[in-house]
């Protein structure tokens, strides 16, 4: 298993400022819980994203996951580190563990940076977070 090697620290960095960035446009009227997300794509490029909610709560989406829309509609399909941006500093729900593993190359691992409102900063996998995972490779 491989941890993406070749994140340089300016990247990480560059990275957390976005999801922090992010995070001050999450809609989290009925939670008050705003959480901001950036991907970073196999070509380099970011991808930030926000929770959405709605008055019919189930209908909520997270911020990993608007992220991951937004990097597929932009057409990249592999994700190379992932930081997640919130008050406290929680991982990412199993919903969106799963989500963001579809976009993991087999045998690979990525980092998770994990921040929370002051700043401090986590380091954890996709992997970590989401053993033995199922994914595109068990469907034959
Ligand atoms: N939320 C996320 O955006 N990502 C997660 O991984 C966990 C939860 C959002 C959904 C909802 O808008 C708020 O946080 C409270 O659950």
């Amino acid at each position: 298993m491989t941890v993406s090697p070749s994140i340089s620290s300016e990247t990480r960095d560059r990275l957390i400022a976005a999801a922090c960035e992010a995070r001050l446009k999450a809609y989290a009227p009925y939670s008050k819980f705003a959480v901001g997300a950036a991907i970073l794509a196999e070509d380099g490029r970011f991808y930030t994203g926000v929770n959405v909610e709605n008055a019919s709560y189930g209908l909520t989406v997270c911020a990993e996951r608007t992220a991951v829309g937004t990097m597929i509609a932009d057409g990249r399909q592999q994700i190379t580190a992932v930081a997640v941006c919130t008050e406290n500093g929680v991982t990412p729900c199993g919903a969106c563990r799963q989500v963001l593993s579809e976009f993991v190359p087999l045998a690979a691992d990525i980092p998770v940076y994990i921040i929370n409102a002051q700043g401090q900063v986590r380091e954890t996998t996709l992997k970590t977070l989401l053993p033995d995972d199922f994914g595109p490779r068990h469907l034959g």
